[in-house]
């Protein structure tokens, strides 16, 4: 699949500000920096229709953007970003939760995860909660051009070890890299074999 056309739809703050629920949808959330906006721009082929940064917590709202005038995908605000108030740093934003438990039309959150670094507690909760709320979930390893070949394969198995403790079966996962676009037509073409759009 190649998307066509990508629109900027609006960003909302809270819940009830997210565009209607009239398209499927996907979800792009992980921690801050772990480069959920980068892999947006890439998936549709646009340099800057969603907002990068090296500083992390750029994006505090959730961004909407539709596809092909037939689907959305959603850019999150990122959880476990250190300068934000210590309170919210305990847990995930409201507007995360509130977003994977009740946005109807979500069909999969991508759970963007760092392929540079050992498995981080807070991905693993997020994971865990998802996993009780039934709520379906992929998992996208990121920045995949940056480890080196060692790295990466230490990195994968100790975070298949660590699903292994939650899981019985582990979770759908992918592997990326918006620099070098490796891994972005097997996401796209995933999209696609989920999307009811396109498989009816
Ligand atoms: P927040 O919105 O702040 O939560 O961040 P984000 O998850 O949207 O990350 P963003 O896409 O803004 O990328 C963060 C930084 O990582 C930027 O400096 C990107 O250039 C870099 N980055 C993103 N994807 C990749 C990748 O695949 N490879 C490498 N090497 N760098 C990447
Ligand atoms: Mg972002």
């Amino acid at each position: 699949m190649e998307i066509k056309t990508a629109e900027f739809v609006k960003s909302s703050a809270v819940f009830k500000e997210l565009p209607p629920p009239n398209y499927p949808e996907y979800g792009f959330v992980g921690r801050s920096n772990v480069g959920k906006s980068s892999l947006i721009n890439r998936l549709c082929n646009r340099k800057s229709l969603a907002k990068t940064s090296s500083t992390p917590g750029k994006t505090q709202l959730i961004n909407h953007f539709v596809i092909d005038e037939s689907w959305y995908m959603a850019d999150l605000p990122g959880y476990g970003y250190a300068r934000v108030s210590k309170k919210k740093r305990e847990g995930f934003s409201g507007m995360i939760l509130d977003y994977v438990t009740k946005r109807e039309n979500l069909l999969t959150v991508f759970v963007l995860v760092d392929s540079r670094i050992k498995p981080q507690k807070i991905d693993l909760e997020f994971i865990e909660f998802l996993g009780v709320q039934g709520v379906p979930f992929t998992i996208v390893f990121t920045k995949i051009d940056k480890p080196t070949q060692k790295e990466y394969s230490q990195n994968q198995r100790a975070f298949k070890q660590a699903l292994r403790a939650q899981w019985e079966e582990l979770p759908p996962m992918m592997h990326t890299s918006s620099i070098t676009g490796k891994g972005v037509p097997a996401l796209l073409d995933y999209i696609e074999a989920t999307n009811p759009l396109f498989t009816r």
